[in-house]
């Protein structure tokens, strides 16, 4: 069995387009860069993600509670997050490609060249020393690895250093200074790095003279501080509580490429968790327990996640880490954790001149809480969902098939409803299961093609289950019911199937194991 996770996004793209999952934005116009559209199956999937995340949140949580705030806000709110000052790119231009990138990721990328040769040098000792091979020892005592190592610690304190600090020649000079040429023109013809401001803008009524310059919002949780007292004087939520959104978050990403990993509009699932000062860092970790868990629960390989803890905080935090992804193009980041303090609802008090303190009656004391973040793009979710089940196989009989292990309760489509051919009384039976179906799951008829076809069809869009209706189900009111993974057929009475799908399919199951 060969799994797609080794390298290869481009057939996770055919793939997502030719099955109906993603399609690129106005295509017809030849596209718009780093937007996407979500096919019939697509948007099921992202819908079933989302219930999965607002349920583990909402739901399950008795002190979280959700909101849908809307993408426009006063433009103080970008003031006061830091966003209009603070939210930039630093970009670098070559002069002979006529590209633009951004400069850290140019740094980031040469070290990750480095790390290949460290790992190169590793998987050589490996080889040669087999079951005797001590890879801590070999690390701490190669002269290679130790260069690289020092290199890469070199290089990587130097770029943190120059982006905290905003020193725009020193990531000029260190982009010359190892000898970084751009991958499309082979040269270091290179400008000045400059800043560039992520956010959208456009203006807000019809007048000229009564424009106002307004922001789509780069990210949903400024909505949920906006709402912070609103919420709690409407539900009368004690600290600690959380306060959870699902939505639209639109960034003027300058790289913008990885199919639906940097995207320029994209879908956020935010969840800002509101606590005692102090207590934030047992918060900090508590969170990030509970998230790992919860990408554990989907079941796409416990090994395809890191965690990296930030040395290079943003603005408003005092810790913060990302859960990885082993996407096709590597380790990236899916998920953020953030401590960041009180920052946000101090800023916004300050600026609107509103008091933001939250009063607690125990201690007879006002404050403001400091909030810890998780934050998930859905979107990258997406990817990594797809690119982690997506299998190309082998089988016994000599022929290939490529289907979608996505998580069962998940899944865009639960069920397949198939009957062996569209003639006799076949397909009356067919739709009449269909029917009873239909309401508790997503569930789709097929009686095109021959039967093989349509198994692969439901394969390729993940479908954990086919129920095929032959001549026999006229007579003995069974069925035959297909698992997608072991491809195993049962026979199945029509009255069982309801709850035998319930088992098997629901969100519930992921859910149980969350509790
Ligand atoms: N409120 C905090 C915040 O927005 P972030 O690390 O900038 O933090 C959070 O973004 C998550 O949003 C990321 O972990 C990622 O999953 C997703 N995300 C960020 N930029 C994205 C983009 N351009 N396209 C798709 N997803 C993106």
């Amino acid at each position: 069995m060969f799994n797609i996770q080794d390298n290869n996004l481009k057939k996770i793209i055919s793939h997502s387009k030719e099955y109906g999952f993603v399609f690129p934005s106005s295509e017809i116009y030849d596209g718009l860069s780093a937007i996407y559209d979500y096919g019939p199956y697509g948007v099921e999937l992202k819908n079933n993600l989302k219930e999965y995340w607002w349920k583990s949140m909402v739901q399950l949580n008795d002190n979280i509670l959700g909101i849908d705030s809307s993408i426009f806000m006063h433009s103080n709110t970008w003031k006061a997050s830091g966003h209009i000052d603070a939210f930039n790119d630093p970009l670098i231009d070559n002069r002979d490609s006529k590209k633009r990138y951004r400069a850290d990721v140019l740094i980031e990328d040469h070290i990750g060249r480095i790390e290949k040769k460290k790992q190169k040098e590793i998987l050589k000792a490996k080889k040669r020393f087999k079951e005797d091979f001590d890879e801590k020892k070999f690390c701490e005592t190669s002269p290679r690895v130790l260069k690289y190592i020092e290199e890469i610690e070199k290089i990587s304190t130097q770029l943190n250093d120059y982006l905290k600090s905003k020193n725009l020649n020193g990531l000029k000079d260190l982009i010359i200074s190892l000898g970084i040429t751009d991958p499309i023109s082979g040269t270091k013809n290179w400008t000045d790095v400059r800043q560039f401001n992520l956010m959208f803008s456009t203006d807000m009524g019809s007048v000229d003279s009564n424009k106002n310059l307004i922001y789509l919002r780069p990210e949903t949780a400024q909505g949920i501080f906006l709402n912070f007292l609103n919420v709690i004087n409407s539900s009368r939520m004690r600290i600690p509580f959380g306060i959870a959104q699902i939505g639209k978050a639109f960034r003027n990403e300058i790289i913008a490429r990885q199919f639906i990993f940097r995207m320029r509009e994209f879908e956020q699932m935010e969840m800002q968790f509101f606590v005692s000062p102090k207590s934030e860092m047992e918060w900090y970790k508590k969170w990030k327990n509970t998230r790992i868990k919860w990408h554990h629960i989907l079941n796409l390989g416990r090994d395809r996640y890191r965690f990296h803890d930030h040395k290079n905080l943003a603005h408003y935090a005092n810790a913060a880490c990302d859960i990885e992804f082993n996407f096709p193009m590597g380790y990236k980041e899916l998920e953020g954790i953030h401590s960041r303090t009180d920052f946000d609802l101090k800023a916004h008090q300050k600026l609107s001149g509103k008091k933001l303190t939250y009063f607690d009656q125990k201690n007879n004391k006002a404050f403001l809480p400091y909030v810890i973040e998780t934050s998930i793009g859905l979107d990258r979710l997406f990817l990594a969902v797809l690119s982690g089940s997506y299998i190309e196989e082998s089988l016994n009989d000599g022929s290939n098939r490529v289907y979608l292990k996505i998580p069962f309760p998940i899944a865009p489509i639960k069920v397949a409803i198939l009957p062996l051919n569209a003639k006799d009384k076949l397909p009356d039976k067919a739709k009449e299961i269909y029917n009873q179906l239909k309401i508790q799951f997503s569930t789709q008829y097929d009686e095109k093609d021959s039967i093989g076809k349509r198994y692969r069809r439901q394969d390729a869009i993940g479908t954990p289950f086919c129920i095929t209706i032959d001549y026999e189900s006229l007579e003995t009111n069974k069925v035959t019911i297909r698992n997608r993974d072991s491809m195993q057929q049962e026979r199945i009475s029509v009255d069982k199937i309801n709850k035998y799908l319930e088992n098997n399919t629901s969100l519930n199951i992921l859910l149980n194991q969350l509790n």
